[in-house]
């Protein structure tokens, strides 16, 4: 037996969060009847549970880890014609979703899942993931420039949290410098953004790792299920980087909502 919200969230209904305000807004029925309360547990496999009417998918939770190639949208579908990231997951016949975002043109780590709470958890900034990348520039910028990047640049949507910045792999010859940058923030285009700041224009990038998560050998444009371990150390690291302010904020908003 799991609670009711949780059971939701696993079926991809939205975060546990947004989930407790369905049920206590009296959109979910149990076996036909209205749920309200919280802390309701359900069998997922024998109770019939309907939101809005219709019943929720009673799917097996699914965390996928893809090499994205460059040139695939991170999206289930593409109106243009595009490849999506699911023409990369033959056999999957479940909707799971991405993990947060890749560009078009960025390759590397991407999970999917069809556990909405999961994914939640990933994505929030309030949980500060690491995400490492491998960000090819043309030229050699100095230990000056990757300081700064380091400590944090202005952006159009404001400075960027402090990031470990440094050099991966120096090829004079190559004309061109593959530099190691982690992030603790998920903005739009953050990392092309931030070279292009401080003129170091991105050629290349590949996203090759994720809280613990590393992208490892997998093939481009292969896939493989996570094992519980990865799933469960994933959770842990959401969890365990959550920054104390944020969390007090949030129970206090929590506290006043109450
Ligand atoms: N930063 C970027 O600029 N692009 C990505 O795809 C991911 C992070």
């Amino acid at each position: 037996m799991e609670r009711l919200q949780k059971v939701l969230a696993q079926a991809g209904i939205a975060s546990r969060r947004k989930c407790e305000e369905i049920i206590s807004s009296g959109r979910v029925q149990v076996n036909g009847t209205v749920v309200k309360e919280l802390g309701v547990k359900v069998d997922p496999k024998a109770d019939v549970i309907l939101v809005d009417g219709k019943p929720i998918k009673n799917e097996q939770t699914l965390y996928l880890l893809l090499h994205k190639p460059k040139g695939v949208i991170t999206s289930a579908k593409d109106t243009k014609g595009r490849k999506v990231v699911s023409d990369y997951l033959p056999g999957i016949k479940e909707r799971v979703y991405p993990v947060g975002r890749l560009d078009y043109d960025t390759e590397g780590l991407l999970i999917l899942t069809n556990d909405g709470e999961f994914a939640y958890l990933m994505t929030h900034p309030r949980h500060h993931v690491p995400r490492t990348y491998r960000a090819t520039v043309e030229g050699t910028p100095h230990g000056s420039v990757l300081e700064k990047l380091a400590k944090g640049i202005k952006l159009e949507d404001g400075m960027t949290a402090p990031a470990i910045v440094d050099y991966h792999d120096v090829n004079p010859e190559k004309k061109e410098t593959v530099i190691s940058i982690t992030i603790f923030e998920g903005r739009n285009r953050q990392v092309r953004r931030m070279f292009e700041a401080v003129h170091y224009p991105v050629i290349r990038l590949k996203r090759v790792q994720f809280g613990p998560l590393h992208l490892g050998t997998l093939a481009r444009g292969k896939f493989r299920h996570l094992t519980p371990q990865e799933v469960e150390e994933l959770r842990k690291a959401a969890l365990e980087a959550e920054s104390p302010a944020a969390a007090a904020d949030e129970s206090q908003s929590v506290q006043k909502k109450n």
